[in-house]
């Protein structure tokens, strides 16, 4: 099996992702061949030796450089992983070196959650790097250097206590060396302190991980750059500043592997004035480990029967939608709307307790069978019910020839599914979960599938071009990173979105409403967020709330001319979230497969 790392390059240069993957694959002992390819996207390169005077092929890019494309083996399929610490902890994992397999840390998680689920993650992967090209290619105001919050951050997050596994027993182990004798210490006393007992040598505690690795090449970079300005980094943020010198000896030949023996930085040109006043900004004093909900909901608490009756009743009054209050299905009443002619078509919308299969599951050889997909007995007949609805609305859009992408694809029904009902298409699977990712690499192994492109990586960082996006039950905002790809490419989507109350994102290019019919109507954000949560309950004004997050969906493809359609997947009971999103591009010339 061989795998292949794609590196972005221009004029002998690469990102700063690059750099760090390069770093990584240095530690990792540089065992994965490289390929450059001729590409930049950032306002910061960085010049490094090995680079110049490379032939750079252009490829097609399925995903954002750099990546990983890891090769067929006997019983997996071929694999493309991006995403920096995705690739690196593959890197990692596949060096076989144990010294290297240990800093993936406690049972090898290290990093392991995406950015958008993991404060930690994102302040590794994603703002240590944005922080870092900023500083390096914006103006410094004249005479005033302010230190990037990221690098304050870390010397906050360097002061609180550790949060490791296992910490008590690792406090246990270094006792001999502690300052407290055993006994002296009751146990849940040992319980709340051990964090704070010992040492925050590397990011994450006494080891070193990945994550000291992800942050070396930016913090090293900056390091340079204020001494340029003459300002140390020890004076400022002292512990930043030891953990950079506990790192240096550690990591020095990888460093010097991948960058020479030059500093990056041309310091003479850098120097603006020997004693700049420095700027530190304020932040929270806060571990860098903790959750915040707030930032994933941007709303807090429980719902009250005072914001929901207020948002129904705003819903009623902008004549969007309401429930008429006829319960005789046992439902608490059917949704109404009163919507402008033509915008979205509403198909066989009411509750339904009957399935007529359109598939003929009977005749699927195994591994495309969703029993093959780890799914207990109780939930495999409700899964078929949502696979069989889905795949039936895709294959009524289809054409011959199209590329399919099922964004969150999980173990792979969905896609697998369709790359085997569909053998003129092509599908590609995109799922950030690498345990989820290898289930369906082995079933598609299996079934030797060669209409299909497997994807490890976070949605947002694929590029490939697309006629038709799906996704089931993609976890709140991602079906709506999904709808703006396919809106982008205008491609047609046929979606069944999930987890409605955990939508707002700010560091996502998503924002509620997302239509101008809601926005016109004066639909607030605030009480958008609040119809969101409502969609999370099974209840009447539950289904109100789904209702109306969707139709805002719709409504944002069809003012961008897609003919849109919401219907239900059957029965009722396949899944509480069971609203099925069709467009397609209007000025569509399709060809049925
Ligand atoms: C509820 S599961 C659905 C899986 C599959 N579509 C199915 O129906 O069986 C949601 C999946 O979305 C993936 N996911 C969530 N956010 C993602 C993102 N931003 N990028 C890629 N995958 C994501 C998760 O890893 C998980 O596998």
């Amino acid at each position: 099996m061989t795998n292949t790392l794609y590196i972005p390059v221009r004029d002998g240069s690469t990102s700063l992702n690059g750099l760090a993957t390069m770093f990584i694959n240095s530690w990792c002992g540089n065992k994965t061949q490289l390929t450059f390819v001729n590409h930049s996207s950032d306002s910061l390169t960085i010049p490094l030796p090995c680079l110049t005077a490379k032939a750079n092929p252009n490829v097609a890019l399925l995903t954002t450089l750099p990546f990983l494309v890891v090769g067929e083996s006997e019983n997996l399929s071929h694999l493309t992983v991006s995403g920096l610490a995705a690739v690196s902890r593959y890197l990692m994992k596949d060096s076989g070196d144990p010294v290297v397999i240990k800093s993936l840390g406690f049972r090898g998680n290290c990093l392991q959650a995406p950015a958008e689920c993991s404060i930690w993650t994102s302040f590794c992967e994603v703002q240590m790097i944005q922080s870092t090209i900023l500083f390096l290619t914006q103006q410094q105001q004249e005479g005033v250097v302010e230190i990037p919050t990221t690098l304050v951050q870390l010397e906050e997050h360097l002061k609180q206590p550790i949060r490791m596994h296992n910490v008590v027993k690792r406090w246990q182990k270094n006792q001999q060396s502690s300052r407290v004798a055993d006994g002296e210490l009751r146990q849940e006393e040992i319980q709340k302190q051990a964090g704070s007992l010992l040492d925050h040598t590397y990011v994450e505690g006494p080891d070193m991980t990945l994550a000291d690795l992800l942050l070396f090449p930016c913090v090293t970079l900056l390091s340079e750059r204020l001494s340029a300005f003459g300002i140390q980094l020890a004076e400022h943020l002292p512990r930043v500043s030891s953990w950079l010198m506990t790192m240096k000896p550690v990591v020095r030949q990888a460093w010097t592997t991948t960058v020479g023996e030059t500093p990056i930085l041309d310091i003479a040109s850098l120097r603006i004035q020997p004693q700049p006043t420095v700027k530190i900004p304020h932040i929270k004093e806060t571990s860098l480990y903790k959750r915040d909900t707030a930032r994933r909901t941007g709303t807090g608490g429980n719902l009250s029967a005072d914001e929901v009756k207020k948002v129904t009743d705003l819903l009623k009054r902008q004549k969007l939608m309401w429930l008429n209050n006829d319960s005789e299905n046992g439902t608490g009443g059917h949704i109404t709307t009163e919507l402008p002619e033509g915008l979205i078509s509403l198909i066989d919308v009411n509750t339904c307790s009957d399935f007529t299969p359109k598939i003929n599951w009977t005749s699927l050889p195994d591994p495309a069978h969703p029993r093959q997909g780890h799914i207990p007995g109780s939930r495999l007949d409700r899964k078929i019910q949502q696979l069989d609805g889905i795949a039936a609305a895709v294959i009524e859009v289809v054409s011959q020839g199209d590329v399919i992408v099922d964004f969150c694809s999980g173990g792979g029904h969905l896609g697998i599914l369709l790359a085997y009902l569909l053998p003129h298409c092509h599908v590609v699977m995109v799922d950030n979960k690498e345990e989820s990712v290898r289930n369906a690499r082995q079933r598609v192994a299996k079934l030797m599938l060669n209409n299909v492109t497997v994807i490890q990586s976070n949605l947002d960082y694929f590029r490939g071009r697309f006629d038709l996006g799906v996704a089931l039950h993609a976890c709140g905002v991602a079906t709506d990173l999904v709808l703006h790809t396919c809106l982008a490419q205008r491609a047609a989507f046929v979606l069944c979105p999930c987890c409605y109350g955990n939508l707002a994102h700010p560091e996502l290019p998503v924002h509620y409403p997302q239509s101008e019919l809601f926005s016109s109507r004066d639909i607030p954000a605030y009480d958008f967020s609040v119809l969101a949560r409502m969609a999370d309950h099974i209840t009447p004004s539950g289904r109100l709330g789904m209702a109306a997050v969707d139709l805002d969906r719709l409504a944002r493809a069809s003012q961008e001319n897609y003919i849109v359609t919401l219907r239900k997947l059957k029965p009722d009971s396949c899944s509480p979230k069971h609203d099925l999103l069709t467009g397609i591009p209007s000025d569509h010339c399709r060809k049925k497969s």
